[in-house]
């Protein structure tokens, strides 16, 4: 019984492959590499390749004896996503259909699926439900609906699958010794660090005229240690005859962004340099999870808090850094 993870030498994917080796797990990881980074994996078996080379999944399969899958392979940048939609579409939503069609040909029927809170858009209501209308309003977040709506349509093919929606992921490994990569990330925890290391220029803060308590956004902050978790959770439950679905992965609480520069100054001691900025375009004002569903059916629910997640992101982040 071996774990096929693709993406797995990505962020959320390598503190996967950690979670699952921890439990004795075998794994093999299969990524081109073009954004993973090998060092992540420790000594777990990679296979360098792309999961739209059906040939290289069919022999993957066989070789290490496949019988789940974790596909976290795909691009995630939402502002680049509408920019190069082609990359997108053909990646995310071919390459996904591609490494179905080699799976189901070689017997693998279960597979997790990497997707995320994008695909609600700008939600009506807080906490978002998994009834909440899909409004995807990036080329990234259609091509994440997309996928769940195959994955659905895959199930009269004999595939289960768990679609994982992620909040806002976040922090590093308990150790320090794997975290969020920022040269790829444009997401808010990075560029907190990278402002207070003084590896950028101040942090700009997207909007302070939000209708919210600070004026600033409120997303649901969860530790990507907590994330890969759910998982783990996801592959038993297929593992031991769930059904396919889609649930959130969210903590249920909501954070603002002066509040997560408020906890980075707590965890590390210093200032982060910030200024405020116009509103980036298309962020909601307010996006938290109702995790009901998560922990109803895979037993999950978020064991972290804000503090682990700012704390373990700066022990991370202040100790990979060396200025030059
Ligand atoms: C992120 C992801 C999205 C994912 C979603 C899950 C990106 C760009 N977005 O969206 O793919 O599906 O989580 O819900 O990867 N902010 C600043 N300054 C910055 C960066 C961010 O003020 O330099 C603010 C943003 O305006 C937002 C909050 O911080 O209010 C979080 O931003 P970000 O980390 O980019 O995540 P989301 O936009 O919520």
């Amino acid at each position: 019984m071996t774990i096929l993870v693709t993406g797995g030498a990505g962020y959320i994917g390598s503190h996967t492959v950690r979670a699952l080796v921890e439990l004795g797990r075998d794994v093999v990881v299969l990524d081109t590499l073009e954004l993973g980074i090998r060092s992540r994996l420790g000594s777990t078996p990679l296979v360098e390749g792309d999961i739209r080379d059906e040939r290289l999944v069919e022999k993957t399969v066989r070789k290490y004896g496949v019988t789940d899958v974790i596909h976290f392979a795909a691009y995630k940048a939402v502002g680049e996503s509408m920019e190069q939609p082609l990359r997108y579409w053909s990646n995310n939503v071919a390459g996904t259909i591609s490494l179905v069609h080699s799976l189901l040909a070689n017997g693998v029927e279960r597979l997790v699926f990497s997707s995320s809170a994008a695909v609600y858009g700008n939600p009506e209501h807080v906490p978002v439900t998994e009834e909440a209308p899909l409004r995807p309003e990036s080329v990234y977040a259609e091509t994440k609906s997309t996928m769940e709506s195959f994955l659905t349509s895959c199930d009269a093919i004999g595939l289960r699958s768990v679609s994982l929606r992620y909040f806002n992921a976040a922090g590093a490994s308990d150790d320090a010794v794997i975290g969020e990569d920022w040269s790829h990330s444009q997401n808010l925890v990075p560029r907190v660090m990278k402002a207070m290391l003084g590896a950028s220029g101040p942090l700009q803060v997207f909007g302070n005229d939000y209708p919210t308590q600070d004026g600033t956004c409120i997303r649901d902050y969860i530790h990507v240690v907590d994330l890969a978790d759910a998982h783990i959770k996801a592959l038993d439950y297929l593992a031991t005859g769930g059904k396919s679905i889609a649930c959130n992965v969210g903590t249920g609480m909501g954070t603002s962004v002066l509040e997560i520069i408020d906890m980075a100054e707590q965890v590390s001691g210093r200032k982060v340099p910030y200024e405020f900025a116009p509103r980036r375009a298309g962020d909601p004002t307010t996006v938290f999870a109702d995790p009901t569903l998560v922990r109803a059916i895979l037993g999950w629910k978020a064991t972290r808090d804000l503090r682990d997640i700012v704390g373990s992101a700066w022990e991370w982040h202040s100790h990979s850094y060396k200025p030059a």
